[in-house]
């Protein structure tokens, strides 16, 4: 635990993205130069697209991540950024946690354990990394006067929706999975602080986040089964599944634009789409970028993939949506632009 930091080889094959970081085309209302921004997390899918966006903006960052699924590839761009630093290490280790914390502003804590579909078999970490290490990092914050924290919760937190879209104030709350358990209790420690300790906390409830660097997800999973098979493609459930999604860089948008906006200690901002395609229009989409015919689609069966699956993950995004601000991409031109890079990008081994 609490490995040294590590150091990126230029002439590692992973360095295969420029060192160069060019500004965003679009200024947000907040202004990130010299900020000092600690994300966890991020070496992973969002937060290596979240640290990307930041270091443009002229924030130093920090990364603390123990790499399991994230990967030092994933930050090649920023690496060797002045005010960029790399920490590896485990949110479960306290001390870590305490040393790395100090001397930041604002924390994006992006290292939850994200894998619902196993995650029945593995109970030990919903506790232990996404709830315990949410309290580290929530302790070090105060004990360090340090205020502002940003948290992406999920669709998760609700179980099945009987009539989507869900409102920010939908309940009652009835998780189905231990990812969505957690998510929920996280959001409760958070608010808890917020109010007690007077942080400025935003929680966002993330519908599908999607684009390149993916490891999970159906978007993946179809563009990485076709690759390996592209005549037959194996549909979780009966394919009418509903779902919202969201391209990566539009996702740091929202949240960028929600730490601008939001005032008050807990602020709640559901980032989601117009609108939602069924699992069977998501194949269609990428069977075309694919530039695949006569695929044929072999279901598993059911309403659902799995269990503690649901057949809706759509949200209604008042907030944002008072605030001016919408995905310019719908989820079918989301689910495009990912399964594009996806498919251009070599695969994880
Ligand atoms: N991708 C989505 O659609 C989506 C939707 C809702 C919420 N979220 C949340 O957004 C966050 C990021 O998700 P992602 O899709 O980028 O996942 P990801 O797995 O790509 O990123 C997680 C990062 O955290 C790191 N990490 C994992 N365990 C750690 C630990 N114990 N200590 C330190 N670092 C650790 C990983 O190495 C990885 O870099 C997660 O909290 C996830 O629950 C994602």
């Amino acid at each position: 635990m609490g490995a040294p930091h590590e150091r990126w080889n230029p002439k590692s094959p992973r360095a295969h993205r420029k060192s160069r970081i060019s500004p965003h085309p679009h200024p947000l209302p907040v202004d990130l130069k010299n900020k000092k921004v600690l994300v966890f997390g991020g070496a992973g899918f969002i937060g290596s697209h979240l640290v990307e966006r930041l270091v443009s903006d002229g924030a130093s960052v920090t990364v603390f991540d123990n790499l399991k699924t994230g990967r030092t590839a994933n930050l090649a761009s920023v690496w060797k950024h002045p005010g960029f630093r790399f920490v590896q290490a485990e949110v479960r280790d306290r001390k870590t946690v305490d040393a790395t914390v100090p001397g930041h502003e604002i924390i994006f804590h992006f290292c939850d354990d994200s894998d619902i579909r196993s995650a029945a078999e593995h109970p030990d970490t919903y506790v232990e990394q996404n709830i315990l290490g949410l309290f580290y990092v929530l302790e070090a914050m105060r004990r360090n006067g340090i205020r502002v924290i940003l948290f992406p919760s999920s669709t998760t937190v609700f179980g099945e929706l009987a009539n989507p879209p869900a409102s920010e104030s939908h309940g009652p709350m009835v998780p189905l999975n231990l990812y969505g358990g957690a998510k929920l209790a996280a959001e409760g420690l958070i608010s808890a602080w917020a109010h007690t300790y007077d942080f400025r906390a935003v929680v966002f409830r993330f519908v599908g986040i999607i684009g390149g660097r993916m490891d999970h997800g159906v978007v993946h999973d179809f563009v990485r089964k076709l690759q390996n098979n592209p005549t037959e493609l194996e549909v979780l459930g009966d394919g009418s599944q509903q779902r919202s999604f969201v391209l990566v860089d539009d996702c740091v948008e929202g949240m960028l634009f929600a730490l601008a906006k939001s005032a008050k200690n807990y602020n709640l901002v559901h980032i989601g789409n117009v609108d939602q395609i069924s699992v069977n229009e998501t194949a269609d989409a990428i069977f075309q970028v694919m530039k695949l015919k006569n695929v044929r689609r072999r279901y598993t069966g059911g309403k659902v993939g799995w269990k503690g699956d649901v057949t809706s993950n759509f949200i209604a995004t008042e907030t944002l949506t008072a605030w001016g601000w919408k995905p310019p991409r719908s989820s079918h031109e989301a689910v495009s632009e990912a399964a594009a890079r996806l498919a251009a990008e070599k695969p994880r081994a």
